[in-house]
């Protein structure tokens, strides 16, 4: 498979914003419900009938994209309900939408979809604060020092409205050109700085909001746009500005296609310490295998935190001539659904920080087969009650995910369990779930997390966590002990 990078065609999709005529705009507050946390992992689960609940196995989501007029469409919202735990509006919250004139801000149009995205119980994406297109009309007559107070007070007002209850924000949306270097935009005329300026304002703004750099062909890794936005994120982690992850649009459509290194991109972005998402999923005819393999590679990758489709339906599509998503214009779900369900089902690493909830210890094992092998013999014959058997669930550039399983081989039941493991030189753990660790380098205790330390006869329980370090490199020199 290729990636090309053409983009033909690409704003020719119709534009369904709410046209909002009003000069002097009112914000009706939105409802104030707190902004719901990761799903908790659970692989051992059964698998997910629907593709949210797929992907919560793994503490990932899955969302949408929709427009105000999709409220109502009572066929679009009845999927959207059953299907999708994630949204974001289409055209509702950007620029020109949220601050038509400066200083009158609207939020009518966005709040009507964060409340019932709330309402529904999904999460809502913010997009976008900064972008070259669909920009207020007066941002039109500024340059320079104006235009850039303008933007920062549009992000100011903006992230006010909604702080605390977004999930995310794209603060900038494609700030490149396709050769990588950045896209001459009014905003970039206003200095190199406009990006990180953007950002350190939108911290300030909503300090609990994940920060996000959104942008489109970057999926190819040796893509040169893909490299220029890639430096500029290892830049602003260096340097201490505040991004947190980074929107990959994934349009495989307008002449894109699913390049093969794309878990590569997706692990590369993740070391350097960001989340990442697919933000606008869209592929050619839907195919199937397109699907599958974009959704494995999120799967593959522990940072890739879920991914979003740009509509549900072909008919709710900015490229429908491509009858590019999910399920279609009758409502009924493509083979492209299937594949992309399957691959959720199937996932083998789990969102950092989403623990698995405390389970009836059984024997069961998972309902559906995990395809990674065990990247190293497992360590057996320990002494004593339990054993631990350790297995890498995926590595990237910088680093790894480790899980290790803990067996009761004996007849009774253990109360609680410490494992000892030496990390290679140079790795560092950085996060572990399940369990609680001692010492983050070198030779590391984990001992049994409140709600798993009992582990019946023949049963087995299992921790995770994630490493830091320059080689992959598995743990040496496990060992299982129990009291
Ligand atoms: C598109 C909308 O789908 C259209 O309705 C609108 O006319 C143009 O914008 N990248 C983005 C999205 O970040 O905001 C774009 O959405 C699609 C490409």
């Amino acid at each position: 498979m290729t990636t090309v990078s053409a983009r033909a065609g690409r704003r020719t999709g119709g534009r369904a914003r709410l046209l909002l005529g009003a000069a002097c705009a009112v914000a009706i507050a939105v409802s104030s419900v707190a902004v719901a946390t990761l799903a908790h992992a659970d692989l051992t689960g059964p698998p997910g009938t629907t593709l949210k609940a797929a992907a919560e196995r793994s503490g990932r989501y899955f969302g949408a994209a929709m427009g105000g007029d999709r409220l109502n469409d009572a066929g679009f919202l009845t999927i959207a309900n059953r299907e999708f735990d994630m949204m974001t509006a289409v055209n509702e919250m950007k620029p020109d939408a949220t601050e038509p004139n400066r200083g009158q801000f609207d939020f009518r149009a966005g709040d009507a979809i964060y409340n019932w995205a709330i309402q529904h119980g999904m999460k809502v994406r913010g997009h976008t604060l900064a972008w070259h297109a669909q920009q207020p009309r007066f941002w039109g007559s500024l340059s320079g020092s104006a235009l850039r107070t303008a933007m920062i007070d549009h992000i100011n007002g903006v992230m006010a409205h909604y702080k605390g209850k977004l999930y995310a924000w794209d603060v900038v949306n494609e700030a490149f050109a396709e050769n990588g270097s950045r896209r001459s935009s009014n905003l970039q005329s206003t200095g190199n700085d406009w990006i990180e300026v953007a950002f350190r304002t939108a911290r300030a703004a909503d300090p609990g909001v994940r920060l996000c750099y959104n942008d489109y062909n970057i999926e190819n890794w040796t893509y040169a746009k893909t490299q220029g936005v890639y430096n500029m994120i290892r830049d602003f982690k260096a340097r201490g500005v505040p991004v947190d992850c980074v929107g990959l649009q994934t349009h495989f459509t307008g002449g894109s296609s699913l390049p093969g290194n794309f878990q590569q991109t997706l692990s590369s972005f993740a070391a350097l310490g960001v989340d990442v998402a697919l933000t606008e999923a869209d592929v050619t005819n839907a195919s199937a295998s397109q699907y599958q393999g974009l959704t494995q590679a999120c799967m593959n990758v522990p940072r890739c935190v879920g991914i979003t489709t740009w509509g549900i339906r072909d008919s709710d599509s900015w490229r429908g001539n491509e009858s590019p998503l999910l399920f279609d214009r009758n409502s009924n779900p493509k083979p492209a659904y299937t594949s992309v369900l399957n691959a959720l089902n199937a996932a083998s690493t789990t969102v950092p920080g989403t623990s698995t909830p405390p389970s009836t210890p059984t024997s069961t094992p998972p309902s559906t087969p995990t395809s990674t092998p065990p990247s190293t013999p497992p360590v057996t014959g320990q002494p004593g009650g339990c054993t631990a058997t350790y297995h890498t669930a995926s590595t990237w550039n910088g680093g790894y995910q480790g899980e290790v399983t803990v067996t009761n081989n004996g007849s009774a039941t253990l109360n609680g369990w410490t494992v000892q493991l030496t990390l290679a030189g140079g790795q560092t753990i950085a996060n572990v779930w399940n369990g609680v660790n001692t010492g983050t380098s070198g030779t590391v205790s984990v001992r049994n997390a409140a709600y798993n330390g009992s582990v019946g006869a023949n049963a087995s329980t299992s921790f995770g966590f994630l490493v830091n370090g320059s080689s992959s490199t598995a743990p040496g020199a496990l060992s299982c002990t129990s009291p």
